[in-house]
């Protein structure tokens, strides 16, 4: 029988002070130096910004790697280069992790693949989202296939999580390789400027491959992401303000799929009557106008969130409350190609409606839409499929959804654009709205070719076309418009139909999954 050596209490407690400094320096005063050069804030400096005062509750502090490759039992630093656990935004709760590139370059490793895996099974079981904060030089290179399997492990979890649980990725340093996939598998990315880039293949290899020549940044920096690719939701200057945007984002989304939307008291009437919606719409019907305007005049106190501001300009997506419920918005943006739908807007939108449908976020859609955007590029890469994507979008949503036709909606468009047909709950129409299949000069083209070289005789025909057609009426007599309103009564007869709609059930066929068109 052995002696159990017994560590005085005392001791222990001197024993976990001094483990839990070492954590807390992470790799070093000399590495946290030249990450605050970069204008980074360290792993730690993010969550206190992100989290509300006093909330964060660690997980894992002492969790070490198990690598004994290259000398790496000699450097052992307790956390293992990412800090794991929950606090709250706001006062609702969230789970987060956030990697210290100070330690080896907050690379993952198993150990703290597991880590993050444990927050993102626990906020699965509790209900509660997860904001992942990204800045690491990828897989841990000393320890080979077990960091991969890390990855392998986290995409999993990201994907089980996907409708269950918002996820949020911030991307604030590297994110190379595989790693870009938990990011693109989450429901919003947000980036910093100058200092974060994303990209599948480095400059390097790039240059190796392509013998391209390209910057970091040109290849995946935050702007590249935010208005090119799509990848990024949102960039913003520093770690500050994308910390500091995330809590705002983070205030319109519900903690989980069975958990209800976040409702907030306002002091915004819902039957504000906004006269200066009257006079938004030109009276030439080839003026583009700012759809932004309708937007922030029509929500709570004129607080809107844009989702994706920079990328396919020509649709506008993002958040905002009506009667202090958080609601998603669509809306064609005339300022930008004259509001066609192309393959970004498509994609753009659809993801944004599948996210609200699937955190029971109503949907609110303004309509002016001349059609898809013509062209090669456009058929040649595939609009159909990616055209299909905002209808199966739309028409499986089962969320209150409503729809406003200021001006145009034409074709194909129309019936994209949550139209009656697509089960659009109440849908509304400015006097303004033209609902024909397409703009009358066009339909006087096809309809009257050949016969139109008589002096005036294309004039009168378009003009007897667009007495006819353009016009919200025809499609009101059909039961496709519920009612044709005044813009300025478009606030309170919104909130009224969706009060009217907090309720509503639908029962879907039973099927494992859909097959969305990818
Ligand atoms: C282990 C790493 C590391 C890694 C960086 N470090 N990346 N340690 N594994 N992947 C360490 C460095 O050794 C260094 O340690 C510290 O982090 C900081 O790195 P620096 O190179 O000094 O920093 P910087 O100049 O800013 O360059 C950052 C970097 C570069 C661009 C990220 O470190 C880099 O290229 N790293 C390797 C990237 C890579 O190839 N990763 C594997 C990708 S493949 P000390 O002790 O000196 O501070 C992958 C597959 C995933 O990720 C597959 C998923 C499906």
């Amino acid at each position: 029988m052995y002696d159990r050596i017994i560590m005085p209490q005392h001791l222990i407690v001197t024993e976990l002070e001094r483990k839990r400094d070492l954590a807390r320096l992470g790799g070093g005063a000399q590495r946290i130096k030249r990450q605050h050069e970069r204008g980074k804030l360290t792993a730690r400096e993010r969550l206190e910004v992100l989290l509300d005062n006093d909330s964060f509750e660690e997980f894992d502090m002492f969790v070490e790697h198990r690598c004994g490759h290259f000398g790496m039992n000699k450097h052992q630093i307790p956390g293992d280069g990412v800090v794991t656990g929950h606090g709250t935004i706001n006062g609702r709760l969230v789970f987060v992790y956030s990697q210290d590139f100070t330690v080896h370059g907050g690379s993952l490793s198993e150990s703290n693949a597991r880590k993050i895996c444990k927050v993102l099974d626990m906020a699965m079981q509790v209900g509660a989202p997860v904001i992942g904060i990204n800045d690491s030089g990828g897989a841990r290179i000393q320890e080979g296939v077990d960091s991969l399997a890390g990855y392998g492990e986290i995409f999993q979890r990201n994907v089980t999580a996907s409708g269950v649980v918002p996820q949020i990725s911030l991307i604030m340093g590297p994110c190379a390789g595989g790693a870009v996939y938990s990011p693109a598998l989450t429901d919003f990315t947000l980036m910093a400027e100058g200092t974060s880039y994303m990209f599948v293949t480095g400059p390097d290899v790039v240059k190796t491959v392509t013998h391209e020549i390209v910057t970091q940044e040109d290849l995946g920096g935050a702007k590249v992401h935010a208005s090119r690719t799509g990848v990024a939701d949102l960039a913003f200057a520093n770690d500050i303000e994308v910390l500091l945007q995330t809590r705002r984002l983070y205030n319109f989304l519900p903690l989980s799929n069975k958990s209800g939307v976040p409702v907030r008291p306002t002091a915004d009437p819902a039957d504000r009557v906004e006269m200066s919606l009257n006079t938004l719409i030109p009276e030439n019907p080839n003026k583009p106008y700012d759809m932004m305007e309708l937007l922030v005049r029509v929500v709570d106190e004129g607080d809107f969130f844009e989702i994706q501001p920079e990328y396919a300009r020509n649709i506008i997506i993002g958040f905002g409350r009506l009667e202090g419920y958080p609601v998603g918005f669509v809306a064609n943006q005339p300022m930008e190609l004259a509001g066609c739908l192309d393959i970004n807007a498509s994609r753009k939108a659809a993801r944004f409606v599948r996210f609200c449908d699937a955190f029971s976020i109503p949907l609110v859609t303004f309509v002016d839409v001349p059609g898809f955007l013509p062209g090669t590029d456009q058929e040649h890469n595939g609009i159909i499929k990616h055209g299909a994507k905002l209808i199966h979008a739309y028409a499986e949503a089962t969320v209150p959804k409503l729809t406003v036709t200021t001006r145009k909606a034409y074709g194909g468009a129309y019936i994209v654009m949550n139209s009656k047909h697509l089960c659009g709950d109440v849908n509304y129409a400015w006097p303004s709205a033209e609902i024909a299949v397409m703009g009358p000069e066009g339909a006087v083209e096809i309809v009257f070719r050949g016969s139109l070289e008589k002096e005036g005789e294309r004039e009168k025909r378009v003009d007897e076309y667009r007495q006819k057609f353009a016009s919200p009426f025809v499609a009101a007599s059909r039961g496709y418009i519920d009612d044709v309103i005044r813009p300025q009564n478009t606030r309170w007869r919104l909130c009224r139909s969706l009060a009217l709609l907090r309720t509503k059930k639908v029962e879907t066929p039973w099927k494992k999954h859909d097959n969305l068109p990818l």
